[in-house]
């Protein structure tokens, strides 16, 4: 990696690539081979990186790629509210870039917008129990930082495209990552609270009309909260409230 990096908080163990096929698929390989709590896999490119359900993600060189193992003792349900502490701490990371008054929001679950346009995604994966523990967790990051992808169902953009000029991606990580111990630290002391909280306060279209495509269905009514357990809570006409725990979200008007 060419990039030179500002000091990480102790919490991490940096393992920086030129190459690799998805850094979440190396945090997984090092966490099957005992690696500690705090490996952070940075990698330049990817070649095989993924997205959320199923799909891929584009990994040219110029954006970040970056994977956290976390051996978080909690339940695996309990897990899916680090997503919230990452995108938070994330939100904060790339708003240190951008120019005053550029708007940023969360879109559920895990996506910071810029705009209204999409500029980073948050791949969460969990792996085998001991007991009803979870034996880790790879929190994986992509932020489009000189480029955003073209060919997506969705509106992107980067931070060189929100006006944030250029920044390099080692920069973009020491500030995510101090901002991200911080959150985790947090979260381990307070429980999802103030992460629930920050995540609120951006939440885009809350309040608001969503359209809400599951695997099988598609549900359509108003995005009430953010539940307990990080799932997005929607109340349809018919009065009812569901809870809603993985699925895609479309605003009518974004
Ligand atoms: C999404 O679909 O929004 C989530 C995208 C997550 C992409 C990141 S890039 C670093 C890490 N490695 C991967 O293969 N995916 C995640």
């Amino acid at each position: 990696m060419s990039d030179p990096l500002a000091p990480l908080p102790a919490f991490f163990h940096l393992i920086a690539l030129d190459a690799v096929d998805s850094t979440n698929e190396e945090a997984r390989r090092l966490a099957a081979s005992g690696a500690p709590e705090g490996t952070l896999v940075w990698a330049r490119r990817q070649t095989a990186g993924r997205g959320r359900r199923g799909r891929s993600w584009q990994s040219p060189p110029g954006n970040l790629y970056a994977s956290i193992l976390l051996r978080p003792r909690c339940a695996p349900a309990a897990a899916a509210q680090i997503g919230f502490v990452t995108a938070v701490a994330l939100g904060e990371a790339l708003r240190r870039f951008l120019p005053p008054g550029v708007p940023l929001s969360f879109k559920w679950p895990n996506d910071v917008l810029v705009a209204g346009r999409k500029i980073s995604g948050i791949l969460l994966e969990a792996s085998g129990l001991t007991g009803d523990r979870l034996d880790f967790l790879v929190v994986g990051v992509g932020a489009n930082v000189a480029t955003s992808p073209a060919d997506v169902p969705y509106a992107a953009t980067s931070l060189a495209q929100s006006g944030a000029g250029e920044v390099k991606t080692g920069d973009l990580l020491a500030v995510f990552a101090e901002s991200f111990a911080s959150g985790l630290a947090r979260w381990r002391e307070e429980g999802f609270a103030p992460a629930r909280e920050g995540w609120l306060a951006r939440a885009q279209g809350l309040g608001g009309p969503v359209e809400v495509r599951l695997d099988r269905e598609t549900l359509s009514g108003r995005f009430a909260s953010l539940d307990e357990g990080g799932g997005l809570a929607l109340d349809l006409p018919c009065g009812e409230r569901r809870v809603v725990t993985a699925g895609d979200v479309f605003f009518p008007d974004l």
